[in-house]
């Protein structure tokens, strides 16, 4: 008896000093490099943003951040993998407005948008931009409103798969318009974009991160903002919205956040959360995503508990409007 009460002692004398040890362990946070996955294909505005605040997390982590591209099913691929992945903070996920209407889309989502991530803080926001190949007659919404009804459903709209944030700004726009058009999926905009310079798709909703570059190269032609507002930038300051440019109340703004897996220590989220904020005042990072027409978040929504409570109000906001047009990923 005496030996059993010894080695419990024992026993609970380790357990002990193990815990105490915890938040030491977490002081060293990071010692390797961190990773940052995106759920979309390499060379798109998701990739853009991270490869960006992977820079400009360099400092305030005093660690080397690396981006891993984990594409595919709308974005819903690379959060699964995040969802699982061990909770000590080396593997992050930078996602956008996909993450919110994913639920509404799949019926079986190998994880749960509000239960298996940490909310580290929603970075940026961004409007989308329709644009058309330039072999298009069509040199303005009118005209291109036009030439979609006449053309019975034959249109091609390239998009990053169901969830993603070019499906859905297609999906608002389809319904505008009450046209169907023939959805030309991708694990990216990135190749999408290929394919539209190309002329071997016709339209696409795109993110200005991504979209800026061709329009000023004249690569490709543009409609219309997707947001309330016109892009602050100088070469796209005559491009209407696509609301003013006959499309009522047409809202769609793109924004992405970073997230860790569920039960990611305190201590390591407090760390991430603060490098956050200090990347986003980086003034190299703040005139890079300026430059794109993208708007940096300064307000409740870089707290984790601002970034739920908003992520949430998407959800239930797009949730809507999905399950009324009938789109489904199955
Ligand atoms: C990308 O980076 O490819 C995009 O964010 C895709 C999308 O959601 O449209």
């Amino acid at each position: 008896m005496k030996n059993h009460k010894r080695m419990f002692k024992g026993i609970l004398v380790s357990v002990l000093l193990s815990l105490s040890a915890l938040p030491a362990a977490w002081a060293q946070y990071p010692d390797k490099p961190v990773t940052l996955v995106v759920p979309f294909a390499a060379g798109g505005p998701s990739d853009k943003i991270a490869r960006d605040l992977a820079e400009a997390l360099r400092k305030p982590l005093g660690q080397t951040v690396i981006v891993d591209n984990t594409a595919g099913a709308g974005g819903t691929i690379g959060a699964a993998r995040v969802a699982r992945a061990k909770a000590d903070g080396y593997t992050l996920l930078v996602h956008h407005i996909g993450l919110a209407t994913a639920p509404a889309l799949y019926k079986k989502l190998p994880y749960d948008t509000l239960k298996d991530f940490e909310y580290l803080g929603l970075i940026n926001e961004a409007p989308s931009v329709l644009i058309g190949r330039t072999t298009l007659a069509a040199n303005n919404l009118a005209e291109l409103r036009k030439w979609i009804a006449d053309s019975e459903g034959r249109v091609n709209l390239a998009n990053a798969g169901v969830g993603s944030a070019s499906h859905l700004c297609g999906l608002m726009l389809q319904g505008a318009l009450k046209s169907k058009m023939v959805a030309v999926p991708y694990k990216g905009t990135a190749p999408a974009m290929t394919d539209l310079i190309g002329g071997q798709v016709d339209l696409m909703c795109e993110q200005a991160t991504n979209a800026v570059p061709q329009i000023e190269g004249k690569k490709v032609k543009v409609y219309g903002v997707s947001s309330k507002e016109r892009l602050n930038l100088p070469s796209l300051a005559q491009t209407p919205t696509l609301a003013e440019a006959g499309l009522a109340d047409f809202n769609v703004t793109v924004w992405h956040g970073v997230y860790a897996p569920r039960g990611t220590p305190p201590e390591v989220l407090a760390k991430l959360n603060a490098a956050l904020r200090e990347a986003l005042k980086d003034p190299d990072l703040i005139k890079r995503q300026e430059a794109l027409g993208l708007r940096l978040v300064t307000d409740a929504r870089l707290s984790a508990s601002g970034h739920k409570a908003y992520v949430q109000a998407e959800m239930a906001r797009w949730g809507k409007v999905i399950k009324d047009s009938g789109e489904t990923a199955e």
